[in-house]
């Protein structure tokens, strides 16, 4: 039996960062997170599936071959081999396309697993395995086996992944998405500015191992809780400036992690802080309720109200725009989800 599917699914952005993984279980969040779905950057995933043939895969990522994508997909296809078995009986042809340059230092692995777990959703339902109902909740769980963050990108404008008492329905095995903010985070603008292009040092996954034994760690998973909560209300009041606080302390302290694991090592590059220094300097300046995140990379996600639009493209043009790998930067905003496309 032969099935084509295709789905695109978008990248996201973490506020409160998901860095530390629990020692039981498989890819289970050390504490919650919750991002930003986003709307440009994505992966659209044209999957042809034929049920029944010899076990293999073929990877194109923008119609090139990509051998190199295998291995992190055959172990995605072991770890969900317990859900649909019939994951492993068959030849898959993965022809994927991200909407951001390959080279442009943006993880694909939130966009790129999910979009590849949406595809394998859609057989299963397809199958009679998976009914509606239950048909994001299955992806999430899918796309987190594939990659921790993954989880959250089945889901707008928002989406929390990670049991938390505060947050209703919430669990460490999929992520659901979460709406209860003021209308102005809804559509939120992130302008993601290119610092450095090229491949990361070190991985999230390397990252994320090194928290185990992290001298900070006990720290860092209560501090996250408490942030979840308080950006809870500063989501529902509309309080930028609760938020600012917030998602900043969360950016820097994800990289503060990074510096004192065992081995240490920094991925935020002299333009990283050049970019934070101007944001932080505008903000002393002019009154404007601009901000950052940070990836687990050099890039900078800047972070404005959509009302602001003209006002800070103008200041990336003008000033920051000088601190991006030859001047390159990608306009984002928050986005609504997935989308299913025709094959
Ligand atoms: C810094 O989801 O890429 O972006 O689960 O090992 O695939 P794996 O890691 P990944 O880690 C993302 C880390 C982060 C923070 C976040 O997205 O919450």
């Amino acid at each position: 039996m032969e099935y084509k599917i295709a789905w695109a699914s978008p990248s996201n952005i973490a506020l409160i960062k998901y860095w530390g993984k629990k020692k039981d279980g498989v890819q289970l969040p050390a504490n919650s997170s919750i991002s930003f779905t986003l709307d440009y950057c994505k992966t659209t995933t044209h999957l042809r599936f034929v049920e029944g043939e010899e076990f293999a895969v073929k990877v194109s990522l923008d119609q090139i071959d990509t051998p190199s994508f295998i291995p992190k997909i055959e172990q995605f296809l072991n770890r969900i081999k317990s859900i649909f078995p019939f994951v492993m009986n068959g030849n898959y042809e993965i022809n994927t396309i991200n909407s951001f340059p390959h080279s442009s230092g943006i993880a694909s692995s939130a966009s790129g697993m999910s979009a590849l777990a949406l595809c394998i959703c859609e057989i299963a339902s397809k199958k009679g395995l998976l009914d509606t109902k239950n048909f994001f909740q299955t992806a999430s769980v899918l796309s987190r086996l594939g990659s921790g963050s993954a989880s959250r990108s089945v889901f707008g404008p928002l989406s929390v992944w990670g049991e938390h008492p505060e947050f209703e329905g919430s669990s460490d095995d999929y992520a659901i998405p979460y709406s209860e903010v003021s209308s102005i985070f809804k559509n939120y603008c992130d302008t993601i500015l290119l610092v450095h292009k090229g491949q990361k040092t070190v991985s999230s996954t390397v990252g994320h191992n090194l928290v185990e034994d992290h001298p900070f760690a006990v720290a860092r998973f209560q501090q996250a809780t408490r942030n979840m909560s308080e950006i809870k209300s500063a989501f529902k009041l509309g309080d930028i400036d609760e938020f600012i606080r917030i998602v900043e302390s969360e950016a820097l302290t994800l990289h503060s992690l990074m510096m004192s694991s065992n081995p240490y090592f920094i991925l935020m590059k002299p333009n990283t802080l050049n970019i934070i220094e101007a944001i932080w300097a505008k903000r002393q300046k002019d009154v404007v309720k601009w901000c950052f995140t940070l990836d687990a990379g050099a890039n900078v996600h800047f972070l404005y109200p959509s009302e602001d639009r003209e006002t800070a493209i103008q200041f990336i043009e003008e000033e920051l725009k000088q601190y991006c790998e030859n001047g390159a930067f990608i306009h984002d905003a928050v986005g609504s989800g997935p989308e299913k496309m025709t094959y």
